[in-house]
């Protein structure tokens, strides 16, 4: 059916079905070594490989993890690394049934021409690098680009981040990896909800076109969207009741019912308000897996009660089980708070 399938194909279906197994979702952990340490300053820490490495171990031996997560996102850094007593840390995921994935884009930079918007680098040796990540044992990857409402989006910045978006797909695809597609939205902004989903719904119209173009598997992806929220500054709050109605009439218009599962970013909500309004979205059955990709809202918590001391490890696992265990029930529609 397909114009030119890759030899991956039956293997990426497979994969992308795992991740999006109900009453599971994805730990993002995957900042930069820049972002991580920001993280690791609020709580005091330099950002040296060694904390990284300690953090990091801490995340992904919380016992029991695999119940909740399906997947973890892994900076390039923790692909190749061991936790502190010397266990390969894909090994660890993979012993707790959970599969590993890779960041693979190498951030944003500004994009001439648009309107102080920014596009993501990465397509230059993505092939060869995403075959070793392979080898290495990631089997799913990660491009996050940006979209901003106050700055535009200018006509270019969403062309550029839908085609740069749909190259990464079919580089990911053709190296055995299923591409998390990642066109976020940015919550900044005094707009309503209104204009997120007038947006939003440009956005994704344009990353099917060239997804469909680029002749990518759609069986064979993942979505990583932003919910449809108001702007971070708008007076104006949503309920979460409102926030599905949005982002699901937004899902129903744009995303076909081949796409196996569509994993949400927190993008800076509370850890609670995340969970609700993915529970608000899965209150009624959904033609894909409705799930979390969350990085803040299964980490905050977690990274504060941890705090950089080794005698609160276990607090802060049990924080971060807490949180991945209210988002596995509200994968489920269940959550009660
Ligand atoms: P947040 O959930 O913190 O937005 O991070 C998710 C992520 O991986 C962004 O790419």
């Amino acid at each position: 059916l397909t114009v030119r399938a890759s030899s991956y194909a039956d293997e990426l279906v497979k994969t992308a079905k795992t991740v999006a197994s109900p009453g599971r979702g994805i730990l993002a952990m995957d900042e930069s070594n820049a972002t991580c340490g920001k993280r690791l300053a609020s709580i005091g820490l330099e950002n040296t490989e060694a904390n990284r490495q300690a953090y990091r171990t801490l995340l992904v031996s919380a016992l029991g993890l695999g119940n909740y997560i399906s997947g973890a996102i892994l900076f390039e850094e923790t692909l190749y690394q061991s936790t502190i007593d010397g266990k390969k840390i894909v090994d660890v995921l993979l012993e707790q049934g959970i599969v590993p994935g890779i960041k693979v884009d190498k951030g944003l930079v500004p994009l001439a021409g648009s309107n102080d918007e920014s596009w993501c680098q990465g397509l230059d040796g993505l092939a060869s690098r995403s075959a070793a990540y392979y080898q290495q044992g990631a089997r799913f990857a990660k491009w996050r680009t940006v979209v901003s409402i106050p700055n535009g989006p200018s006509a270019l910045a969403v062309k550029e981040a839908a085609w740069g978006l749909a190259r990464y797909a079919a580089i990911s695809q053709d190296n055995g990896l299923v591409p998390i597609v990642e066109p976020e939205i940015l919550l900044d902004g005094e707009h309503g909800i209104d204009r997120t989903f007038e947006v939003a719904q440009k956005v994704w119209a344009e990353v099917f076109f060239y997804l469909a173009e680029n002749n990518v598997l759609f069986e064979g992806i993942l979505l990583k969207p932003s919910m449809v929220t108001p702007g971070a500054d708008c007076k104006e709050r949503a309920t979460p009741e409102q926030v599905a109605t949005y982002t699901l009439s937004l899902l129903h218009r744009r995303i076909p019912p081949a796409v196996p599962g569509i994993m949400f970013l927190s993008g800076g909500q509370s850890e609670v308000e995340a969970t609700l309004n993915l529970n608000a979205m899965n209150q009624s059955p959904n033609p894909w897996h409705v799930s979390f990709s969350y990085a803040r809202a299964l980490q905050n918590t977690c990274l504060k009660t941890w705090g950089g001391r080794p005698e609160n490890v276990k607090a802060a696992q049990d924080a971060l089980l807490l949180r991945a265990s209210a988002n596995s029930l509200a994968q489920l529609g269940k959550y009660t708070g």
